[in-house]
């Protein structure tokens, strides 16, 4: 199942900075553990946040250093949600919280069922002015997308018109499915792999990251 699908590429970010590369190739190994698994997934997201927000308009504000009065900038009142995809979504909502303390956040559940690959959605709690909110939906994994493609629904049905969808690796095959299924989401993800093997994993990938995350492998 190696993948060569084609994907609109002018809504995917590979965020390939050097020390986002180096991190991603940690948390591949099999020889990471929980921990720093864990600890890498949200340094990871932190830094995706930073790429994905580089949009974000900006105002003036007076500022008094110790030394003159001046004119700074600040983000001119942006509202964001950060949005997880259950389970392996969460270990990437701290990252985000990090750089955005302000957010508020909300919860999709979905789990993807091993045998038929489709997803299925068991929770959803969003805040209530979600359609207001720059929503900054986070999974570590987008394989073959149906997840993915599941939560950018619920959310455009709850009135979202800004998303974006940040993952750690994608597969070809879940970008072409993400951007064919939704006109205007927007991707960023620090890898795109090979493909997908015949269980519907990412090839390298780096496993099951609910699993690594949870240490419930
Ligand atoms: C994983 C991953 C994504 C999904 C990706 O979750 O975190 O949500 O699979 O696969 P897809 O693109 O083919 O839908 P999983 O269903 O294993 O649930 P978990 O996070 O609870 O482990
Ligand atoms: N979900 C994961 O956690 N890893 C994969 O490679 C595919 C789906």
């Amino acid at each position: 199942m190696a993948g060569h699908a084609a994907y609109d590429a002018a809504r995917v970010t590979l965020v390939d900075h050097p020390m986002v590369q180096h991190k991603l190739s940690i948390l591949r190994s099999e020889d990471t553990g929980t921990k720093q698994f864990r600890e890498l997934v949200r340094e990871l997201a932190l830094f995706e946040g930073y790429e994905a927000t580089r949009d974000f308009p900006l105002e003036d504000v007076p500022v008094t250093t110790p030394i003159c009065e001046t004119v700074c900038k600040r983000v001119a009142g942006r509202k964001v949600a950060v949005v997880p995809i259950l389970r392996a979504g969460l270990g990437m909502v701290d990252g985000i919280l990090d750089l955005i303390p302000a957010a508020r956040v909300g919860h999709l559940g979905m789990y993807r069922d091993e045998v038929t690959r489709e997803p299925h959605e068991y929770y959803a709690k969003v805040p209530p002015d979600i359609a207001e909110r720059t929503c900054l939906v986070v999974d570590p994994m987008l394989a073959t997308g149906g997840s993915a493609d599941a939560a950018i629904a619920y959310l455009r049905r709850q009135g979202v018109r800004d998303l974006r969808l940040l993952v750690l690796v994608a597969a070809p095959e879940g970008l072409a499915a993400v951007t064919s299924a939704d006109p205007d989401v927007r991707i960023f993800t620090c890898a795109i792999d090979e493909g997908l093997n015949e269980n519907a994993y990412i090839v390298p990938g780096l496993g099951d990251a609910g699993d690594r995350i949870f240490g419930t492998l």
